[in-house]
């Protein structure tokens, strides 16, 4: 039974509810046929405490490896918009598997709902704040069709901060130019309101797609369709900060 009381204590059918993607019937279920054993004893009661990180709990024979947060990357299609809920349109939230929902998930940051690319999903608040924070110069790179070609002299207009309309200045951004005059990279350090959109009026200019294709150093996936998403692994996670 538990090794020793922990502040993070949690009762047993919440733990496997969360971690095993389960109802909490489910969860009740499972110890009711006395499946789930806690440090190699067979749990009887549902809400018994447990410490996530120090118990070991195994359910149906297979241990229950534990995850405090989960990090999901979303590719977006255009059409759903980057929040909890909505009176009118779909959420992102609306496109992740059963297997990977859970209580508490949330968009690490907004895009726009005609813009397409790389939506971070998870319930880990201070991540989502640290990533989004311009003190934490998190990049986000995105690649836009410009309805005219881009200047040189936009790459240093960008370079030196912007002043979008409503007289509100953009950090430094990187504004990088391809062999197609009107497709160019952008890479911001922070997220105001339709901000790429509002950087390319300030040229003269007008965004006709948006895609964001890297969060960090960690890149969209290629093979992911729009629409679909995939678990980020620890790993992956530390490329998010790699230049911070
Ligand atoms: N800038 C925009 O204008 N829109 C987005 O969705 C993201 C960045």
């Amino acid at each position: 039974m538990p090794k020793n009381k922990d502040e993070n204590m949690i009762r047993l059918d919440r733990f496997l509810s969360n971690q095993l993607n389960i109802s909490r019937t489910d969860a009740k279920e499972l110890i009711k046929k006395r499946l789930v054993t806690v440090n190699g004893e067979t749990a009887k009661l549902f809400d018994m405490k447990i410490s996530p990180e120090k118990d070991a709990v195994v359910s149906e024979g297979v241990p229950v490896v534990y995850r405090e947060h989960i990090y999901i990357m979303l590719n977006k299609p255009a059409g759903v918009v980057c929040a909890t809920r909505d009176r009118i349109s779909d959420t992102v939230l609306e496109l992740i598997p059963p297997e990977l929902r859970r209580d508490g998930l949330f968009p690490a940051g907004r895009l726009d709902k005609d813009t397409v690319g790389f939506v971070l999903i998870t319930d880990d608040g201070a991540f989502a704040h640290e990533i989004l924070s311009p003190k934490k110069h998190v990049e986000k790179r995105y690649y836009a069709v410009l309805e005219r070609p881009a200047a040189e002299s936009d790459v240093k207009a960008f370079a030196d901060g912007l002043t979008i309309d409503g007289g509100e200045k953009c950090l430094p951004a990187k504004l990088e130019l391809t062999d197609k005059p009107n497709e160019v990279f952008i890479t911001l350090h922070e997220g105001m309101f339709h901000q790429i959109k509002r950087m390319a009026e300030a040229v003269g200019n007008k965004v006709s797609y948006l895609k964001r294709v890297s969060i960090g150093e960690l890149a969209l996936d290629e093979d992911l369709p729009e629409g679909q998403c995939r678990e980020i692994m620890h790993k992956e996670i530390k490329k998010i900060y790699a230049k911070t």
